[in-house]
């Protein structure tokens, strides 16, 4: 990778929708890695043409998707002039699975397509799509939408992603895209594939993103460096402090007073270790102040990756009301981020900040009726007849028990689905007047704050972040 294609600053992809394209396009121009999130596109495409699409921006960017036909399959179905009625229910979307659905893929590849295409715009700068590991069953069609649109970069944490570079080939050259998908209760995975020439015939060729996996260990990034098959382009370093999910600690998990995992020395990442792969790597979490990129860079890093700092920055696609309420919190000392190694589905730890009226409160969460209908964390799983099914420990805990889940999983599991896209304002409300409450994350160190609200003021935007973290 030459140096002007190797950005000091890449910014975190969260999700969802949480770095959309407008942040990501902001950063992009600043000529640093703007990163969108690859999360739920699908469901925010969807919800963002119910909502009556506001300056037209995704329907200007389905203008341009070079599949005949999908755009307008998808505007006949969701879009709505002028958007819903306040209180009204947003249309289902077609739920992940194995089972190959051409509406799916159709959907999830306009929204990969519409989100990358969009940040692009008006520069030309390097934009990256950010996904989840863990949410394997979208990965095949989503990144082939993105790199519809040219993607630069694709970055994958929370997982193992061995697969994902063989992925990325087979799809530039207009090949079907194959993943193992895990199955609890299956000694093997099962294969899964998406084919573009399902699409257009013949499949449409795409440039080959470069590939970041996201680590939390020099183990874990020695073990995919192994193999050209399995060898990103790089790696992200990622600490517990991050924002979102993290690796669970090493060895058997222990709990503080508070109840949250105790990271050790067996967890501390060794940069040493990963310099000596010869593949450049960011190193993030808690590193978004003056000073860290020029240590990083003197440690063998490119650079870093910063995510709060920019989840609280103007472009955010957080709901503006929450996002206040966070830097109102985090300056005065009372926001409080805890690492919940219970909240998320995944299993991974989740780091929640505690705002009234969202799910980290005990009330919020006991009230909200389980149900689940987004369904993007939920696992296949072998069922006693051989064939696969779906659970999630976030769901009503009859249907998970009843599909052979443990009891002891379900507790404390908030549905992330539905808060995350809550908190960007997209909440979805159900017959009976519920609304999706919304819940947050952030990284635990947000020691930036004060400096860069004084000085740049308590709305400040993303350019403000990428100068204040140069130093300059
Ligand atoms: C609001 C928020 C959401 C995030 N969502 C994701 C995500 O969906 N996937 C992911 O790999 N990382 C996610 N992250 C982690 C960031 O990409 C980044 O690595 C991290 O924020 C860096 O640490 P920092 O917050 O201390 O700068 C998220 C972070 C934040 C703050």
């Amino acid at each position: 990778m030459s140096e002007p294609d190797r950005p000091r600053i890449v910014q975190g992809g969260m999700g969802a929708g949480v770095s959309g394209w407008r942040l990501a396009r902001a950063v992009s121009r600043t000529g640093q890695l703007g990163v969108v999130s690859g999360v739920a596109l699908d469901a925010l495409l969807a919800r963002g043409l119910q909502d009556g699409d506001e300056g037209g921006h995704l329907r200007r960017a389905l203008a341009h998707l070079p599949l005949p036909g999908v755009g307008e399959r998808i505007l006949e179905r969701y879009f709505v002039p002028g958007g819903i009625e306040p209180g009204e229910r947003y249309r289902p979307v077609p739920k992940l699975g194995l089972r190959p659905n051409k509406t799916r893929d159709e959907l999830t590849i306009a929204g990969n397509f519409a989100e990358v295409w969009l940040a692009k715009q008006g520069h030309d700068g390097l934009v990256g799509i950010n996904y989840l590991e863990k949410i394997q069953l979208a990965t095949p069609s989503a990144a082939y939408g993105a790199m519809l649109a040219g993607v630069d970069y694709v970055l994958m944490g929370a997982g193992i992603p061995s697969e994902i570079p063989a992925l990325l080939n087979a799809l530039a050259d207009g090949s079907p895209g194959r993943l193992t998908v895990t199955v609890a209760g299956a000694e093997e995975g099962r294969p899964f594939a998406f084919d573009p020439a399902s699409l257009a015939e013949p499949a449409i060729k795409a440039k080959r993103p470069r590939f970041l996996a996201i680590v939390s260990s020099s183990v874990l990034a020695m073990y995919l460096n192994q193999s050209p098959v399995t060898r990103p382009d790089g790696f992200v370093l990622e600490t517990a402090v991050a924002g979102g999910h993290s690796a669970p600690p090493r060895g058997k998990l222990h709990l503080d007073d508070d109840g949250e995992p105790v990271y050790g020395k067996r967890d501390r990442i060794d940069p040493a270790k990963v310099a000596a792969l010869g593949l450049p790597f960011w190193v993030a979490g808690g590193f978004a102040r003056p000073g860290t990129l020029a240590e990083a860079r003197s440690a063998g890093a490119a650079g870093i990756q910063a995510g709060s700092v920019f989840a609280l920055c103007r472009e955010s696609g957080l709901d503006p009301g929450l996002r206040q309420q966070l830097v109102k919190r985090a300056l005065d000392g009372t926001l409080r981020v805890r690492n919940d190694p219970r909240a998320s589905p995944t299993g991974f730890p989740f780091k929640v900040a505690a705002l009234p009226d969202t799910l980290s409160e005990p009330d919020v969460y006991v009230k909200r009726p389980r149900l689940c209908d987004l369904s993007y964390l939920r696992t296949p799983y072998l069922k006693a007849n051989g064939t696969v099914g779906y659970r999630c420990p976030a769901e009503p805990i009859d249907a998970y028990v009843r599909k052979g889940g443990d009891i002891e999983d379900t507790t404390g599991r908030r549905c992330l689905c539905n808060a995350l896209v809550s908190n960007i304002g997209y909440g979805q409300h159900r017959p009976d007047g519920y609304v999706e409450p919304p819940m947050l994350t952030l990284g635990q160190d947000l020691g930036f704050l004060p400096d860069l609200v004084r000085t740049r003021g308590g709305d400040y935007s993303a350019a403000d972040a990428v100068d204040y973290l140069l130093g300059t």
